[in-house]
């Protein structure tokens, strides 16, 4: 069976070299970069005009010398697979110097690579650097003609190589069969038809630019065999999609959605285990999008689809979700909080030990002591406070701190103590300190890291003092002598900016003020108050000179350049609508952009779906509601162009001192290079939350923001967020993964006619019941899987106002299989376990995920 499986794949292509040394020059010259594969079959052709055919292994074969080395490719030359889905040859990353063979993705713009060969020895020039099929009938990569820096392992002799267009080379022997393939040697992806087993694994690169073999790895828990773990330096899992159950893992509830992927596990829990995943074609016919998972540099497995609309990879599943659950990143003594930006930071007296790595993101090197003695018996004990931790040598002792300090630094080796002030024991901690994070705020534990720092506290400070003093006197010097030279640029940029002024003033920036950057600063006082933080950027409070309060959104990231911007703008400053936040102005000088905003009093929508967050009434909900449709339907239908949203959310709904709601942040994905991506990772990595088509990778049209504000509508009928965390206060770093989805559950509810269940219940049953009623269809309306069957904006409007009557939508499948598949054993929708806000509504999906089967326990931790 496999070699007729082997003879399909080869009739599909056939690709081979001559067998005469000088082969490589001759195709060298004989084209420029992309090998076109009909084109290698010609020049093939040109050493053997025998007539030997593409797509044919017969004949010919046996008049080449079976032992001399062939050269397959070499230098700047590539080869493609047959239907250009996937390109072989040299390349690089950041480092002129580090040359790799891989595999990419042909058609994206932006490297994408799959495999790696050599990820372990770079090759320093490409230029001399070959692939070749050895006359032992290995694929060998050659630095030069002499050294070989990466070989296959195959024991049968390969005759010939191929790049299949799923992304796979393969070796085939002479009889045509299968000797070898890269999908069983996996580097860092997961393309569509390989297959995960006990031996074949993912291992993370390691870092964005480095392809050698990272710390994370993708694996079947090599004693089950039953689910598949992220692991840590190949021993320590820290994420796991429990165990598989029927058709799904149990910790992965979204793979029930018949969605187009199907997964299948061939004879799980036992060694022959085999897992793997196909996409299905779409229903129109077309070819599913191209897609992929990785296990990141940071450790986390993301998945990825191929948006050909937007020319970007759309991230819509991660996980651990929460960074910090990624073990070690970052570190030996780095902090970590999943809240900032920049998830990792430096305790106090300590700095990063590869500051250039930590900026890229890879924070793996962790932090040193700011001094550069070792360690002295001087040194002094810094309080971090309650902090978890891992990886530690710990050795316990009883006694007073000092006792404890004592014998701390006694030994060079010693990083730190805990202490419990309470018990009068204390732990000593050895060598390297690990996923240090802040501890859950339960209280339970009252121990406290001290970490050692150089010489005792004082003495420290006073030099860091010393320090700053020097900074403050050079950053003086600078100053003045950057004043110096900045009046005098500006001196000469005056004169250019006037030629500039009159460009300006021909572009039709209606009703929109310029505003300098230097007004903006003060209005803002050096942009100091925060507003909140978009997709986009930072929003600051403004007060402008006739003391009118605005909004000015820093942007974070502009693409494009200074016309583009002003174009994109003059269009945004163009809509104005009721319930559409008014552009008031904008400021484009040098790298800086900002939106200036009529300033929201009231705030977004999200603040009032928090359970601490203020009740709104019925009445002014509703009054939201169609706001924001009316917002939305202007947007889609009557404006000049078409503008699609696509981030409709609590965040992006702001309130007018009367509570009425007006859309921000319209036109601003086109604005910033249509990054998509960007605003699905700020959506949550879960299936089911986003409009299906984001993940199948079809056109995105106006329905997208149907969906989305379908969503929306359920979060303020129900003044909850679709994705939740449980009820308690613990810390977000801590314990379980558990998490609600109401969404499937309330559309249940509605369909059922049970709309009170869905209500708010801060509203103790104040709330037109015909408005609500209607409300809840509109928004089941509006979620439909299948986007011809939700309304248009204009319709949902009609349909608010009454106007028209709503008939019973269906529950929406792909959702509903979140909540009724396998996974769910035993838990009816809507049971009564009470485990949700101490009423029936959320348990049922709740307790359908058992905190304990996806995090993993220290037991099973030191057991493998
Ligand atoms: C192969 O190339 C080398 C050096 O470029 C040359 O000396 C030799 O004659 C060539 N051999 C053939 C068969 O073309
Ligand atoms: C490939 O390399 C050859 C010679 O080394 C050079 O002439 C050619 O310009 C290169 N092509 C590309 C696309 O870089
Ligand atoms: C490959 O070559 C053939 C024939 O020369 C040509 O028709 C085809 O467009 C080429 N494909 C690419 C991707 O260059
Ligand atoms: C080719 O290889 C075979 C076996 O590896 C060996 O017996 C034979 O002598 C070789 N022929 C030449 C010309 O090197
Ligand atoms: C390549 O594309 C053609 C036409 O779309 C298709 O018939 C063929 O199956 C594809 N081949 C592979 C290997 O995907
Ligand atoms: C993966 O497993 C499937 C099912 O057993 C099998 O058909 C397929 O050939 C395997 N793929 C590879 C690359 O081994
Ligand atoms: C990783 O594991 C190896 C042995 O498996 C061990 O020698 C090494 O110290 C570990 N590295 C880290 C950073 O834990
Ligand atoms: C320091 O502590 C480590 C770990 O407990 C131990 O292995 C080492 O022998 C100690 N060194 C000295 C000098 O006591
Ligand atoms: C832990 O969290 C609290 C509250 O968010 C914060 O004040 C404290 O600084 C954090 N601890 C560390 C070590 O960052
Ligand atoms: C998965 O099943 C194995 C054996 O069937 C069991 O030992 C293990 O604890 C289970 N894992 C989880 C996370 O429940």
């Amino acid at each position: 069976m496999v070699p007729q499986i082997v003879l399909i794949l080869l009739i599909s292509m056939a690709f081979g070299v001559s067998s005469i040394p000088n082969a490589s020059s001759e195709i060298t010259k004989s084209r420029n970069h992309n090998v076109n594969m009909t084109h290698v079959a010609k020049s093939t052709e040109e050493f053997f005009p025998t007539g030997r055919k593409l797509g044919s292994l017969k004949g010919s074969r046996k008049l080449e010398s079976l032992n001399e080395s062939r050269v397959v490719l070499s230098g700047n030359i590539t080869i493609l697979s047959e239907n250009n889905t996937f390109e072989l040859g040299f390349f690089k990353t950041n480092d002129e110097t580090k040359w790799y063979l891989g595999i990419w993705f042909a058609s994206v713009p932006t490297p994408t690579y799959v495999w790696v060969a050599n990820r372990e020895r770079p090759i320093k020039n490409p230029s001399l650097a070959t692939m070749e099929i050895t006359e032992d009938g290995k694929l060998v990569v050659k630095e030069d003609s002499r050294t070989i820096v990466w070989e296959t392992s195959n024991l049968d002799k390969a005759k010939d190589v191929k790049l299949l267009d799923q992304g796979n080379l393969v070796l085939v022997s002479s009889e045509g069969n299968l000797v070898w393939q890269s999908f069983d040697f996996p580097t860092d992806t997961w393309l569509p038809g390989m297959n995960l087993t006990a031996t074949k694994w993912l291992t993370s690169w390691k870092s964005s630019t480095d392809p050698s073999q990272g710390r994370y790895s993708l694996r079947l828990q090599p004693s089950s065999y039953g689910e598949i773990v992220l692991v840590y330096n190949g021993t320590y899992p820290y994420w796991s999609t429990g165990n598989w159950s029927e058709n799904a893992f149990v910790g992965v509830p979204e793979m029930t959605v018949p969605y187009i992927y199907k997964f299948n596990f061939i004879s799980p829990f036992t060694p022959m285990a085999s897992f793997g995943y196909s996409e299905v074609s779409l229903e129109n016919g077309m070819p599913p999008p191209l897609t992929r998972f990785i296990v990141d540099f940071t450790g986390q497995i993301k998945q990825f689809t191929w948006f050909q609309q937007a020319q970007s990879w759309n991230m819509f599943w991660s996980q651990p979700e929460n960074l910090c659950k990624t073990y070690g990143l970052c570190g030996n003594l780095g902090f970590c909080n999943s809240k900032t930006l920049n998830p990792c930071k430096c305790l106090p007296g300590f700095s990063p030990l590869d500051s250039d790595s930590w900026d890229a993101g890879d924070f793996s090197g962790g932090c040193r002591r700011e001094s550069n003695e070792i360690c002295s018996k001087k040194d002094g004990f810094e309080e971090v406070g309650m902090v978890s931790y891992d990886g530690a040598r710990v050795v316990s002792i009883t006694g007073t701190r000092s006792e404890c300090e004592r014998e701390c630094l006694g030994n060079c080796s010693c990083i730190g103590l805990y202490h419990n002030e309470r018990t009068k024991l204390c732990k000593n901690l050895y060598v390297s300190l690990l996923n240090l994070r802040n501890l859950t705020s339960d209280g339970t534990i009252e121990d406290k890291l001290y970490v050692r720092v150089q010489g005792g506290g004082n003495a420290q400070k006073k030099q860091i003092q010393g320090r700053l003093l020097l900074i403050e006197m050079i950053c003086g010097f600078m100053v003045i002598l950057s004043v110096g030279i900045g009046t005098f640029l500006v001196l000469k940029r005056r004169r250019i900016r006037k030629k500039n002024k009159e460009e300006e003033d021909v572009f039709p920036i209606m009703n929109l003020k310029v505003f300098s950057y230097k007004e903006l600063n003060a209005a803002t006082k050096g942009f100091s108050e925060k507003l909140g933080h978009g997709g986009f950027g930072t929003v600051f409070l403004g007060e402008l000179s006739d003391s009118s309060l605005v909004a000015v959104k820093r942007l974070e990231r502009p693409g494009g350049g200074e016309k583009e911007f002003r174009a994109e703008v003059c269009t945004i400053g163009n809509i104005q609508h009721v319930n559409l936040v008014r552009l008031r102005g904008f400021c484009s000088e040098n790298s800086h952009r900002l939106l200036v905003y009529e300033y929201m009093p009231k705030g977004s929508l999200s603040a009032y779906l928090r359970r601490d967050g203020q009740n709104l009434s019925w009445d002014v909900r509703f009054r939201i509601a169609v706001g924001t449709a009316k917002g939305i339907a202007y947007l889609h239908e009557e404006c000049r162009s078409c503008i699609i949203h696509c981030d409709i959310k609590p965040e992006n709904i702001l309130l007018d001192e009367d509570f009425s709601a007006k859309v921000s942040d319209f036109g601003l994905a086109k604005l910033l290079g249509r990054d998509f991506s960007r605003v699905l990772a700020t959506m949550r990595g879960t299936w089911g939350y986003v409009a299906p088509e984001w993940i199948s990778g079809l056109a995105i049209t106006t329905k997208a923001d149907v969906y989305s504000y379908g969503m929306t509508l359920l979060e303020l009928i129900g003044g909850r967020r679709n994705v939740e965390a449980p009820t308690s206060a613990r810390g977000e770093e801590g314990g379980t993964e558990e998490k609600w989805f109401f969404p499937p559950w309330a559309a249940r509810q509605i369909v059922e006619g049970n709309i009170a269940a869905v209500i708010d219940e801060r509203l103790c049953g104040m709330y037109d019941v015909t408005e609500a009623e209607r409300l809840g269809l509109v928004a089941v309306w509006c979620i439909q899987d299948d986007e011809s069957m939700r309304p248009s904006m204009g319709m949902v409007v009609k349909m608010l106002e009454g106007v028209v009557e709503i008939t019973m939508p269906q529950p929406p499948k792909l959702l509903q299989a979140l909540v009724s598949g396998e996974s769910f054993h035993g838990v009816g929708v809507g049971s009564d376990n009470g485990t949700s806000r101490g009423t029936s509504r959320s348990g049922g999906f709740s307790s359908g995920y058992n905190p304990q089967l996806s995090t993993v326990s220290r037991q099973s931790q030191a057991s493998v």
